[in-house]
């Protein structure tokens, strides 16, 4: 089945001629500060990864986010009810969440499509199988999508039924600076219909220790994930990164209010890409820039909302009160 119901739109890295890998590393590493673009984290070990991440004590995203969606689910759904429509999951990774959705959805007997959408394969087919395990016969149709996040909105502005709703969980929204947002947003609003719905999760700004925790764990996971980027570049560019030479650290922004990923170069040394035939100097303790994570007031995202042509319906929060799941509606 798996197969069948998968369109690949980006193509793997590895089988890419324009050699997309190749430009958008040299000129991450050409930039200053340097850096690497988020994405690159997630081939199939980087969504294993991170599904370990998902699993730590340290982070807490992804519990406030399943106590968020076992509680409300079902007002959530509710929202959703009339006719038939799409049920698009932007970044679906395994799925573990959405089936809460799903099953009330269910329950309720509202018709749906899913279109699950991930830029790894392996994610994707994962979380079909998670379906036919859970469901055996899936009582629902599923198209699965291999493809980044902006490729997910052209195939939306194509494919959009009269009636939409799009799932953008788990704070993935917070990889995006504050442009990127609004302009993600704005292309959203612009390729779904008047009346159409948005669950968005965003996590919150909160005491910096757990922040800090949630990005620097002790069983050094988030730190593997970042050292993956790099035997990545290694084996598909032919370059030599060796971990010895870097140390990871997650640091709060106070100027951004983002959590922030670096590598951080333990001495003077020269990297070697072959296929982008050029060498990069790195100083002692200079930095590579991975990964923003933004953090929210709930009036930014009234603010993102109201700029973006949505209206919210309501903000749904955990019992800590450190996630919010923001049902939005298009207006048109
Ligand atoms: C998948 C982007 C939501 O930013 O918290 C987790 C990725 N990076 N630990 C996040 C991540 C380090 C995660 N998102």
């Amino acid at each position: 089945m798996a197969d069948r119901n998968i369109q690949i739109l980006k193509p793997d890295i590895k089988d890419d001629p324009a050699h997309e890998l190749a430009l958008s590393v040299l000129e991450g590493l050409s930039s200053r500060p340097k850096s690497l673009p988020s994405r690159l984290f997630y081939d199939d070990k980087g969504s294993k990864l991170f599904q370990q991440i998902m699993e730590l004590e340290e982070y807490y995203p992804t519990r406030c986010e399943a106590e968020i969606l076992e509680k409300y689910a079902a007002e959530i759904t509710e929202h959703a009810s009339g006719a038939k429509f799409n049920l698009v999951e932007l970044g679906c990774g395994d799925g573990a969440k959405t089936v809460k959705l799903l099953d009330s959805l269910i329950n309720k007997k509202i018709e749906f499509n899913f279109v699950p959408l991930d830029i790894s394969r392996a994610a994707v087919e994962f979380l079909l199988g998670n379906l036919e395990k859970r469901y055996g016969e899936i009582p629902f149709e599923v198209k699965g999508l291999v493809a980044e996040y902006f490729q997910g909105l052209s195939w939306l502005t194509d494919n959009a039924s009269e009636r939409n709703m799009v799932l953008f969980l788990g704070s993935n929204i917070g990889n995006f600076n504050k442009p990127t947002a609004l302009r993600f947003l704005r292309h959203l609003w612009h390729s779904l219909n008047d009346g159409d719905l948005v669950l968005i999760g965003y996590d919150l700004k909160k005491d910096l220790d757990i922040l800090y925790d949630a990005y620097n764990d002790k069983k050094g996971v988030t730190k593997e994930f970042n050292f993956n980027v790099l035997d990545r570049i290694n084996s598909l560019l032919g370059a030599n990164f060796e971990r010895k030479n870097f140390q990871h650290q997650g640091l709060y922004n106070v100027q951004t209010g983002a959590m922030e990923s670096y590598l951080i170069s333990q001495s003077k040394h020269i990297v070697t890409i072959e296929e982008v035939g050029k060498t990069f100097n790195f100083e002692p303790w200079e930095a590579i820039h991975m990964e923003y994570s933004y953090k929210y007031l709930e009036s930014d995202i009234e603010s993102l909302a109201s700029s973006t042509g949505f209206e919210i319906l309501k903000n749904f929060k955990d019992s800590k009160g450190y996630f919010v799941d923001s049902l939005w509606q298009v207006k048109k």
